[in-house]
């Protein structure tokens, strides 16, 4: 098989950048470890700011979420149950719009198989070759038998555990990592959410988040021990958990229910650089990782590819490499700026053990700062709502 740009991964970031590119009349193949399914059934991020929902349309996908996703122009943040509220659309303008990564996953997913772009599903051992050459190639195993896919450029879209990344001579890269001792335990439940808008709190006994995908299905976190396992959280125990986190009035509202999911995602920052091979580029959860807190890796993920895409599509429509030369150094800038707001919302809101009551303090002392200022506030929600360097 030959195609112009082989690309790793059917997550968000690879089917976005497929979209991307079949709009611009490149040939792009798409090859993925796991089922359509699996991809479908893993629950996470929930929202998406103003460029990700502009992209999105743009792209001839946005239908759906324009009709079922839930703009919000605002969110609550609660520490030791004392509430505030950050309007975004007053403070900057702008808003962001409820809409979960497998209902996005779906809409791409759907676009793709209605134009007949290819897309390979559980392709085994997926391997790169002569990234540093003029020739690259994919391999893997289908069916029992391999096949090579020659391309001209490799997308590295496999997430954090995918093989592009490891492809990458070790002296070549250089990663930046912190790993946080701790999890987001989330449950989903058909029950209304208990407020409008999200709810960010801190309590001495941990972070816990309440999020939303519709009218009807809620999203909840808590922040547990990186050692927890789902199996030592009945429902019960969670919902006592999260209703102890919160505004004790806020807390009356809750509406529980049975879990129709449940899972732990760690927390860790990490970024590599540089983000380019010779022709094999990295992007999304490949190239960097955030905490959730700031609600960025999936915003990440479809800004990287949007940089990549025009890089791409100049390299292959007008002969410059002029895009593809300058896009390890653009995306970087933006991840550094977002690596820094996840951080910090992280450490504003969940307690850390080993800081002790120094560290509390000065927790309490950002947020009563937050609470006061109105140009703290309008940083926050710059960021929260998607900050960008006017290049990329
Ligand atoms: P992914 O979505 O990881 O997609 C990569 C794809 O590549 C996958 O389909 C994978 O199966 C495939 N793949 C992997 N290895 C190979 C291989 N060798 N060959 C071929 N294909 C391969 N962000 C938030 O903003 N909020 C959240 O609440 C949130 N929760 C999360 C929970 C978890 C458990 C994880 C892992 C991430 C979470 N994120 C969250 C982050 C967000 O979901 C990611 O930033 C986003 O999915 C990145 O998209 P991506 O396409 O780069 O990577
Ligand atoms: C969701 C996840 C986040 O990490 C976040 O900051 C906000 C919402 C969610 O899954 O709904």
């Amino acid at each position: 098989m030959r195609t112009q740009v082989a690309i790793i991964g059917a997550g968000p970031a690879g089917l976005t950048l497929g979209r991307l590119l079949e709009r611009a009349g490149i040939d792009a193949i798409v090859v993925e470890r796991r089922s359509a399914d699996y991809v479908l059934g893993r629950i996470r991020a929930g929202v998406l700011e103003q460029s990700s929902v502009d992209l999105l349309r743009e792209l001839g996908v946005g239908a759906r979420m324009d009709a079922e996703g839930i703009v919000h122009e605002g969110a609550e943040m609660s520490f030791d149950g004392d509430m505030l509220r950050i309007d975004f659309a007053d403070l900057v303008g702008r808003r962001v719009m409820v809409y979960g990564q497998t209902e996005v996953t779906h809409d791409l997913m759907d676009a793709r198989s209605a134009s007949g772009a290819l897309t390979i599903y559980e392709a085994e051992n997926v391997a790169l070759h002569d990234i540093d050459g003029p020739n690259p190639k994919v391999t893997f195993e289908k069916n029992g038998e391999t096949v090579e896919i020659h391309c001209d450029v490799i997308a590295g879209c496999d997430g954090f555990h995918g093989v592009s990344r490891a492809s990458v001579p070790e002296r070549s890269i250089k990663a930046f990592e912190r790993i946080y001792p701790f999890g987001w335990l989330g449950v989903m439940v058909d029950q209304p959410p208990v407020a409008e808008e999200l709810i960010y709190a801190h309590h001495e006994r941990g972070f816990a988040l309440c999020s939303m995908r519709s009218h009807t299905r809620s999203r909840y976190y808590v922040q547990v021990d990186a050692s927890e396992t789902v199996a030592n959280w009945s429902d019960s125990r969670f919902w006592d958990e999260l209703r102890a986190r919160l505004n004790p009035e806020i807390a009356e509202q809750l509406r529980t229910g049975p879990s129709i999911e449940k899972s732990i995602a760690p927390l860790r920052s990490f970024v590599v650089e540089p983000l380019r091979f010779g022709k094999l580029f990295l992007a999304g959860d490949a190239a960097h990782i955030v905490p959730p807190t700031g609600a960025k890796g999936l915003n990440m993920a479809i800004h990287d590819v949007k940089v990549l895409g025009e890089a791409l599509v100049e390299f292959f429509a007008d002969k410059s490499s002029a895009g593809i030369d300058a896009y390890s150094a653009r995306v970087l800038a933006n991840t550094w700026r977002t690596e820094r707001f996840s951080w910090w919302m992280t450490q504003l809101l969940h307690t850390f053990p080993e800081s002790g009551d120094f560290g509390r303090r000065i927790q309490r002392a950002d947020f009563d700062y937050l609470s006061a200022s109105r140009i703290a506030q309008q940083s926050l929600a710059e960021n929260y709502t998607g900050f960008r360097l006017s290049a990329g």
